[in-house]
């Protein structure tokens, strides 16, 4: 049996709806158990994040897959006061060799979304994870990786409702990712 944890922000539902389909993903491969796990900003008191059960959850996993929206061009305010708190896991190496990956939305194509799967992949790599991107190409007539991301995951989401975008394309490219990671750890633990 594989752990994997989706650690995401979201400030209005967008990121959520993609975190939803990147779970959907892992938890459709066999001998997977998925943990949804949301940043709350009340964790968060005078600047620092806190919650010993999402920190439990996470050290018993065998794969954290980051999301947060891409505010002002790097990760939300609240997931780097996560990444911040995960110093701890840091400073003994509790997180090296699980391994890792990432997903982002912003309302412009680019938005600079790159900014924060670059922040996901250098978290990753300060605690020794083992980072996997996502070679799907855009060559495919379903919308996958339409956004030609190869870091991590892309979706497109601005003012609509989270009911409408992200796109079908873009949960699409969530769930793929979410089965990549998967499908990689199991062949890992073998
Ligand atoms: C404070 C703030 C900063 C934002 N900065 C960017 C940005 O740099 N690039 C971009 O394309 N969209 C930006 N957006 C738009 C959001 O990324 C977009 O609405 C996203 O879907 C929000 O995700 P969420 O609903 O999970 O919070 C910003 C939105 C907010 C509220």
């Amino acid at each position: 049996m594989s752990t994997i944890s989706i650690l995401y922000f979201s400030g209005s539902g967008h990121t959520t709806k993609l975190a939803e389909a990147v779970t959907k993903g892992a938890a459709a491969v066999g001998g997977v158990q998925t943990h949804l796990i949301a940043i709350n900003g009340d964790d968060i008191e005078k600047g620092r994040y806190a919650n010993d059960e999402v920190f439990a959850q996470l050290d018993a996993s065998d794969a954290i897959i980051f999301g947060s929206p891409t505010y002002m061009g790097g990760p939300a305010a609240q997931f780097k006061a996560f990444a911040d708190a995960s110093s701890g896991r840091w400073y003994h190496g509790g997180w090296r060799d699980k391994v890792a990956a990432g997903f982002t939305v912003s309302s412009g194509p680019s938005g600079d979304k790159l900014s924060t799967l670059h922040y996901f992949f250098t978290l990753a790599m300060q605690h020794g994870m083992i980072w996997v991107g996502f070679p799907e190409t855009m060559m495919n007539d379903q919308g996958i990786n339409r956004l030609s991301s190869y870091s991590g995951v892309m979706a497109q989401a601005g003012q609509e409702s989270p009911e409408v975008a992200p796109n079908a394309a873009d949960k699409l490219t969530g769930e793929l990712l979410g089965k990549r990671v998967a499908e990689i750890v199991a062949r890992y633990k073998k």
